[in-house]
């Protein structure tokens, strides 16, 4: 990432929050070589300072958003490292982490190593990467977890798409994720594939596929339990797009002698949208997990606000549409997250921007040990710039996005990301998109 030669930058009278610093002040952020130089407010302007005035809007951490499918390397480009990051800076976010279920998926340092290259021409904002749990995400033999560890796009493990099936396979992983230090983002997708494995040593009886979720958490949470205490730090396991009311429970009780080692994710869509949702067309929307009842959307919003719930993230998964017609499962939010977050969260009140920041940027870093998701001084200039008014309607043929399966097409939201900065370039603003390569 190249950070010299970029001329210093003056955003002027924003309100600015940043959770992990405390900040909540309308003040003035100058920044200079790529980094937050200095905070403070009514900063006169010194020459070769380009200045912004972002006055009545809030300016908060780069948002992150850590569960992103980005597809690239595939035939059908259901998305690419230019498009979805695009789509990403478009939607506030100056950070993604990206799954491994690409055709072929992440589980070698070989195949990390070809994303890098492609992250480094084309991405316009940070890309992470969940690494495969499993060789060639078949549910058999782990991963050399050490090898991916000292790879530097590797920030988690994930079996996007299925949990691991076997007892063993499991235990073996929180074993060897605990003694590498790198954190497990579960997936209790408990797809018919998974469960056609005839899992043994579940402790308890699989019921139909999708149904097993609470089963699959509880199960998983326990062994992550078990390691731990003695020598080693212990695993952090992270559950991601929860969709129960039940499943919040386990996670609730697990999480009180957790010792900061568990945590968990919603999407907006499990947030907003339930079974009796339909699309344009009268149609079901199709996505794992699938959409639930009324009353999980309720404990999900209750367990954001309880503070149950440590991240929100869009599971961005893009498919073309004759794959949707024939039932393919994902649903794409990079570029409505922030305003269905911002109008369903924020201005009815049941949280405030301040723990929104918190759920889409201080935690995320902190879960996956990211170094933004902050504001502090002499930290990497990663900013988004939000306008808490401005009114707008979800139109998916405006997306940079490739794909169009998104189920908020339509809808009427208020608040929008104005600006997004990532490591001191501007690489958005009112919706403008500006070049490749950070
Ligand atoms: C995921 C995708 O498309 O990659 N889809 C989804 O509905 N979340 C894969 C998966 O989780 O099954
Ligand atoms: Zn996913």
């Amino acid at each position: 990432m190249t950070l010299i030669n970029l001329q210093p930058l003056l955003l002027k009278n924003g309100h600015v929050i940043d959770p992990a610093t405390g900040l909540d002040s309308v003040t003035d952020i100058l920044v200079k070589g790529g980094r937050i130089s200095l905070i403070a407010p009514d900063l006169t302007p010194e020459e070769g300072e380009e200045v912004i005035n972002v006055g009545g809007k809030y300016v908060v951490p780069g948002l992150i958003d850590c569960h992103v499918h980005l597809r690239d390397f595939e035939e059908c480009q259901r998305e690419t490292i230019a498009s979805g990051t695009r789509a990403a800076v478009t939607g506030g976010f100056t950070t993604v982490i990206c799954e491994p279920n690409t055709k072929p998926p992440l589980d070698s340092p070989e195949r990390l190593e070809a994303l890098r290259e492609k992250v480094e021409r084309e991405a316009l904002c940070r890309v992470y990467a969940k690494a495969s749990m499993t060789r060639g995400r078949e549910g058999e033999v782990l991963t050399d977890f050490k090898a991916l560890k000292g790879h530097p796009l590797v920030v988690a493990l994930s079996e996007d798409g299925n949990p691991i099936v076997e007892e063993q396979l499991m235990r073996e992983a929180c074993r060897r994720a605990a003694k590498h230090q790198l954190p497990l983002s579960l997936h209790c997708e408990d797809s018919g594939f998974s469960l056609a494995r005839k899992p043994k040593g579940l402790g308890f009886q699989p019921r139909e596929p999708f149904h097993n979720e609470p089963g699959f958490i509880a199960r998983d949470l326990r062994l992550a339990q078990e390691i731990g205490g003695g020598s080693t730090a212990g695993v952090k396991v992270h559950v991601s797009h929860v969709s129960l009311a039940e499943s919040i429970q386990i996670i609730e009780e697990a999480k009180k002698d957790g010792k900061g080692r568990i945590t968990c994710e919603v999407t907006p869509h499990h947030l907003f949208l339930d079974e009796t949702s339909r699309g344009p067309h009268g149609l079901p929307f199709t996505v794992n997990p699938p959409l639930r009842k009324k009353e999980d959307c309720t404990a999900l919003q209750r367990a954001i606000k309880d503070g149950t719930i440590d991240a929100i993230a869009s599971d961005h998964a893009p498919h073309r549409e004759e794959d949707k017609r024939a039932g393919a499962p994902g649903l794409i939010g990079l570029e409505t997250t922030l305003g269905v977050v911002l109008t369903g969260l924020i201005h009815p009140g049941l949280i405030s921007l301040k723990e929104a920041v918190r759920l889409m940027s201080t935690n995320p870093a902190r879960i996956f040990g990211l170094g933004g998701g902050s504001l502090a001084v002499g930290g990497p200039a990663d900013i988004t710039v939000i306008d808490m008014e401005r009114e707008w309607i979800v139109e998916g043929k405006r997306f940079q996005s490739l794909a169009r399966n998104c189920p908020f097409e339509g809808w009427r939201l208020k608040g929008q990301a104005v600006l997004t900065m990532v490591g001191g370039r501007v690489v958005m603003r009112e919706g403008v998109v500006k070049g490749y390569g950070l």
